[in-house]
């Protein structure tokens, strides 16, 4: 396991280590022995070739919510907030790949870079065909006829990275893409922690809301008893909001803001604000901040603050530590990821920002910068914030990506994909189409890093719709019921970098049927998801080798293929894990401490269950992982207690 940096010509200033925490790992000189990677310059920008195994299997990219396996695909990485096809546009580009053949590969460019993955094959170079192959039968379909003539075993790898005039890659090996990823992750700095109440549910309000409907739906939580740790406010908020002022509406829909803010803490809920750059003439910091912004504008008179500038930080934070200190502990950035298709905002490529960076390089970067911005706002408190465009080297954010996006099929290759680039992705709900359709997407979204509910455009709760109000509160309770099982994810995700959430070929890739899974995936170490969509009434499951029982009905599986037939979402737990169960909290408090039952799955002997305990809310806090065993009946800590335990035999 290793990483090795090898430079071709003269690298762009601003590019995405220039922004990166430290490394935790260690960067070798130079490739392995035995490696090439050919560079050139040419007048279209740096082009890299290298070789790839003829059947290796390629992931990664970023957000990329329409392909999982990208072998034999071009793949142009732009940021963009409405990818039509599996092009390579999305909300999180990430010009980092890892493959089946034991390497990965991540370029240091802020330019949308187009991957050819094995997808060209080179005039010199590989075992081609011999010329009798060029009588095979014809194809009378454009399917087969491109799969037959098109990608192979004599391919090689091509990379594209247009304007610059050198660029350093970053090679990396590892026994497995689970390896790799996790290297990647701690070459960016680490997995991000959430706050203890990150995990929990999170509710965002219909923008037009007024404070009483913000504390009206507060209640109603409450009253229905449904967990709920966040409540988020929308646009409505602020006085103006395309582009954004930060003022509170103090004369409209917010006369009393600070009231409203307390009243929900003491609801034992975190406020979340919505916002996006575009900074509105009429925002206190509009003056200040013109010197170190953009020259296009964006919405209504917008500026585009070029946060590679710490002035341009510096003044743009004061309204958010204002909001920090008066008791918000999380935002949404929205807005910062650009559209080629919807509407007509966001800068152009060619803009010129005042630190030298240009439009390309900044729709890359934007989101980062943005969610780095108010980090420096927070200070120690820890957060679990939103935005909508990350990039390269983000695994140390604490930030989420979601989108306006809402087909269930590609939120959930989202939540598989998300994991091989650092990132953190929330399959949101928003309104159901039928109580089936909803129950559907809560289920996905409560086995996910945010149980995020967004119901910016609906004047009701999404389930007051339909009589489902039970099934809502039961399964809020069961995300309630594995915080602790999540928390000691993440803490794994700091410590190591091991994505909590994160594609079946990752840990399973000597089984050929991972390769593809792009419907299922891993929730921490020990359970597989395998979520279903409105209208099926069964699917197909794999698992991998061993025996897993299903979490829901403690039935027992063995590896392989299975029909599952369930108006469950198909959750299986491993052989051998203690899983900590938490009696579910209708909301995390610094105080609360979890009461665990110890379900055990088959022979659980020689098991440990880990439990992460800290302060659970500030950056850098002091932490302790306590180890229990099936037959632990107390442990000395502040954060849980032992109160029962469970065998499930199948
Ligand atoms: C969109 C965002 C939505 C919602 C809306 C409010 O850009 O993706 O989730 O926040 O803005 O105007």
């Amino acid at each position: 396991m290793s990483i090795y940096k090898i430079r071709f010509g003269t690298p762009e200033e601003f590019v995405p280590t220039r922004f990166a925490p430290k490394p935790l790992c260690e960067v070798i000189d130079g490739l392995p022995a035995g490696i090439t990677i050919d560079g050139k310059m040419t007048r279209r920008g740096v082009c890299l070739t290298m070789p790839i195994d003829g059947d290796a299997g390629v992931y990664g990219f970023g957000l990329q919510l329409r392909g999982f396996q990208q072998r034999g695909k071009k793949k142009t990485i732009r940021s963009n907030a409405d990818p039509l096809s599996d092009s390579g546009d999305s909300h999180a580009p990430v010009p980092f790949f890892v493959t089946t053949s034991g390497w990965g590969l991540f370029v240091d460019t802020a330019r949308y870079v187009s991957f050819y993955n094995g997808k060209c094959k080179r005039r010199d170079t590989g075992a081609h065909a011999d010329a009798a192959a060029e009588r095979r039968e014809v194809a009378l379909t454009t399917e087969a006829l491109y799969a037959a003539v098109s990608a192979g075993a004599d391919t090689v790898m091509t990379i594209e990275i247009p304007f610059a005039p050198g660029v350093d890659v970053y090679y990396f090996t590892g026994k497995s893409i689970l390896d790799l990823v996790s290297q990647y992750n701690m070459f960016s700095g680490g997995g991000c922690m959430p706050p203890l109440w990150g995990l929990g549910g999170f509710y965002r309000c219909c923008g037009k809301f007024n404070e009483e409907q913000v504390l009206d739906i507060a209640r109603r939580f409450r009253e229905y008893d449904i967990p709920c740790d966040i409540l988020g406010l929308e646009p409505g908020w602020q006085t103006c909001a395309y582009s954004c002022s930060y003022l509170w509406d103090r004369e409209g829909r917010f006369p009393h803001p600070e009231e409203t803010v307390s009243s929900l803490v003491e609801m034992g809920f975190h406020v979340n604000l919505w916002e996006h750059a575009f900074t509105n003439p009429t925002a206190p910091v509009y003056e200040a901040l013109k010197p170190y912004a953009g020259s296009y504008e964006v919405f209504n008179r917008g500026l585009v603050p070029d946060f590679t500038l710490p002035e341009a930080q510096e003044i743009f934070a004061a309204h958010q530590k204002t909001l920090c200190d008066m008791g918000i502990t999380g935002f949404k950035l929205d807005e910062c990821d650009g559209s080629d298709y919807t509407g007509g905002w966001t800068f152009p490529d060619c803009e010129e920002f005042p630190s030298g960076m240009d439009g390309e390089q900044y729709h890359n970067l934007f989101g980062l910068l943005y969610a780095k911005t108010l980090l420096g706002a927070l200070g120690e408190r820890r957060t679990w914030s939103e935005v909508r465009n990350m990039g390269a080297l983000a695994a140390s954010y604490p930030f989420v990506l979601y989108s306006d996006l809402y087909a269930h099929k590609d939120f959930i290759r989202g939540t598989v994909n998300a994991g091989f680039s650092g990132l953190l992705w929330a399959p949101e709900v928003r309104e159901g189409k039928t109580a089936e359709d909803l129950i559907r997407r809560v289920q996905t979204v409560v086995f996910s890093v945010q149980a995020l509910v967004n119901a910016w455009y609906l004047d009701r709760m999404p389930w007051e719709e339909f009589d489902c109000i039970d099934e809502i509160r039961r399964l809020f309770r069961v995300r309630m019921q594995l915080i602790p099982y999540l928390y000691t994810a993440f803490f794994d995700y700091r410590a190591t970098g091991k994505p909590p959430v994160r594609a079946l070929v990752c840990d399973y890739q000597d089984e050929r049927e991972a390769w593809d899974c792009d419907d299922a995936y891993l929730f921490g170490d020990a359970m597989i998801v395998a979520p279903m969509v409105a209208g099926e009434r069964e699917r197909r499951v794999w698992l991998p080798h061993g025996v897993w029982y299903g979490f829901f009905d403690g039935k027992r599986y063995d590896g392989g293929w299975h029909t599952v037939v369930t108006d469950e979402i198909p959750v299986f737990v491993k052989e051998g894990t203690l899983l900590p169960l938490a009696e579910p909290v209708s909301h995390v408090t610094e105080d609360t401490q979890f009461a665990i039952t110890l379900r055990a799955y088959g022979d659980c002997s020689a098991s440990v269950c880990r439990l992460t305990e800290d302060d659970g809310v500030t950056v850098g806090a002091p932490m302790r992982v306590l180890e229990v065993c099936a037959d632990t009946e107390t442990v000395d800590s502040v954060r849980y207690r032992i109160a029962g335990h469970e065998h499930i035999t199948g």
